[in-house]
């Protein structure tokens, strides 16, 4: 599977392992950055795995600041992107099968190194279960104007 990664200083240090992880499963990992632990902009690494994982069907991404919660909201901007922030192995499962999240987010310093590769391997390995979710997941992209 093709993964676009992404991350801010603050999840810098975890998207490494976690890109070790996804080379481990055979993967085929794109890294859009940060590159070092100097201090960046998280929306920049949002917005480079939103575009790409829309411009590549069938692709997944992977986004990592501090909290989390900066990045997930920068990359759900964009239509088409369901960014998950995940803290438990379950709710990474739960945001394949009923949400079809197409981008995993965690927080480098929220969680350890263990728990974000159970919660990557879950992702990866749980698909969406359609169904009853269809609809509602073609509802998230109609805004309160009623626009696509
Ligand atoms: C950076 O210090 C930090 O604010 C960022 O990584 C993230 O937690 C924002 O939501």
């Amino acid at each position: 599977m093709k993964i676009y990664a992404g991350s801010d200083h603050g999840g810098f240090e975890l998207k490494k392992s976690l890109i070790k992880r996804l080379h481990e499963l055979g993967h085929q990992v794109e890294d859009l950055g940060t590159h070092s632990l100097a201090s960046c902009d998280y929306p920049d690494y949002a917005h480079a795995v939103a575009a790409n994982v829309i411009a590549d069907p069938g692709s997944l991404g992977l986004l990592i600041c501090g909290s989390g919660i900066g990045i997930s909201i920068a990359a759900n901007r964009h239509h088409g992107i369901r960014a998950a922030l995940c803290r438990c192995g379950l709710e990474a499962e739960l945001s394949r099968r009923h949400n079809d999240a197409n981008v995993l987010v965690m927080g480098g310093r929220i969680v350890g190194e263990a728990l974000a590769i159970d919660m990557l391997e879950k992702f990866l390995g749980t698909d969406f279960e359609g169904g009853r979710h269809n609809n509602r997941i073609a509802k998230i992209e109609i805004t309160q104007e009623g626009q696509q």
